[in-house]
Formats: structure tokens, C-alpha cells, sequence
């Protein structure tokens, strides 16, 4: 693990970000557990607000649109006052617009949860509901996804960790202890 703290933080929220099938959903799940804080999940979000689903989005209304509803919503976050910390979980590809990369900072504490591409693959070869992936050949589209992005994730994120060999117990307790340091030192 990696601490690297930003000045620009308006709410204090435990903001999860990384590949597909990084973990962010059951890490967040588990932190929600542990902390007794409320979870958010973006994509979630997005079909709640539009009654669509995400395949169904890419399909019917393309990438460039997902990605605009994305920053609508994380803006969401951003411009309400003072609302009481969540735990939020992103999209993957969150970090691939420069605004999304500023407001996630502003959001709180910012965890890239790492893997490497055999892991990652793993995790989502089963998954049908990742549209960038239904591809002939979907280990080769993920491995040049966490290449292009892993700069993004890592230059926005404050912690960064690699959940190849830890359990979701050890990863969401190491992310519990690590935001109180990171909140405290902020005094927010
Ligand atoms: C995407 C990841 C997905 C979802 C959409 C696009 C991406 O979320 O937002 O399919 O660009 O990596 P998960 O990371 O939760 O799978």
C-alpha cells in the first residue's frame, strides 16, 4: 500500500475505483458492514436513474453517453452540502475523463484497488454484463484497458492496493484504518 494525500477534498466519502472485477463492489459491500456506512454504487445509479441497463445503454445509446451520465451522477455527489460520508463504488472507466478524476479527489479518500490481468480476468470471465468485453477476445481488450488506465487510477487515487492475495476482510480493514489516518490528517 501507497499514501499519497491531495488538498482538495470537499466531503469525506471512502471512493473505490479500479478495473472490472478489481472487487470494488464487495469491498464496498464489506466496508459498508464494518463501518455502518451506506453504499452507493455509480452504475447502480445510472439504471436506477435512467430504468436502464448498462449493456442495454451501450447498445442502444453508446459509450460517449454512458460516460456523461457517469459525470452527472458523480457530480451528484459533488454538489450536494455536506452530506454524511458513503462508500462509493465507480465504474471502471470513471477515471478516463479528466473532470471525473477531479471530482473523485474532491469526493474523500480515494482507493485504487489493483490486480493483476490473470485475477481481473478471471473474476469477469463469467460476467455478461460488461459490454466492453463482448468481444472475441475479451483477456486482450482487459489487459490494454488496465494499461491505458492504471496511469489515471494511479495519479487520483491516495491509496492504492493489490487485492491478488488478500481477502475482502483484510482489504476493506486496511481501507477502514487507513481513511481515519487520512481523515484525520485533513481534519475533516
Ligand atoms: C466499465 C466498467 C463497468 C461499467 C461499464 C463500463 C469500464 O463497471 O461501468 O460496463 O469502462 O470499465 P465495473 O467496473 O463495476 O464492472
Amino acid at each position: 500500500m501507497s499514501a499519497c494525500p491531495t488538498p482538495t477534498i470537499k466531503h469525506h466519502h471512502i471512493v473505490l475505483i479500479g478495473m472490472m472485477g478489481c472487487g470494488k463492489t464487495t469491498v464496498g459491500k464489506e466496508l459498508h458492514r464494518i463501518m455502518k456506512i451506506p453504499f452507493s454504487d455509480t452504475d447502480q445509479m445510472i439504471e436506477a436513474q435512467t430504468a436502464i441497463s448498462i449493456p442495454d445503454i451501450f447498445t442502444q445509446f453508446g459509450e460517449d453517453r454512458f460516460r456523461d451520465i457517469e459525470t452527472r451522477i458523480l457530480r451528484n455527489h459533488l454538489d450536494k452540502p455536506h452530506r454524511s460520508p458513503l462508500i462509493i463504488s465507480t465504474g471502471g472507466g470513471i477515471v478516463i475523463s479528466p473532470i471525473n478524476r477531479s471530482i473523485l479527489q474532491q469526493l474523500g479518500f480515494v482507493v485504487w484497488l489493483n490486480a493483476d490481468i490473470n485475477t481481473l480476468f478471471n473474476r469477469v470471465l463469467h460476467s455478461g454484463n460488461r459490454p466492453l468485453l463482448q468481444t472475441a477476445h475479451p483477456k486482450e481488450i482487459l489487459a490494454k484497458l488496465l494499461e491505458q488506465r492504471a496511469p489515471w487510477y494511479r495519479e487520483t487515487a491516495h491509496l492504492s492496493i493489490d487485492t491478488s492475495t488478500l481477502t475482502v476482510q483484510e482489504i476493506a480493514f486496511g481501507i477502514m484504518e487507513s481513511s481515519r489516518v487520512f481523515f484525520n490528517d485533513f481534519n475533516i
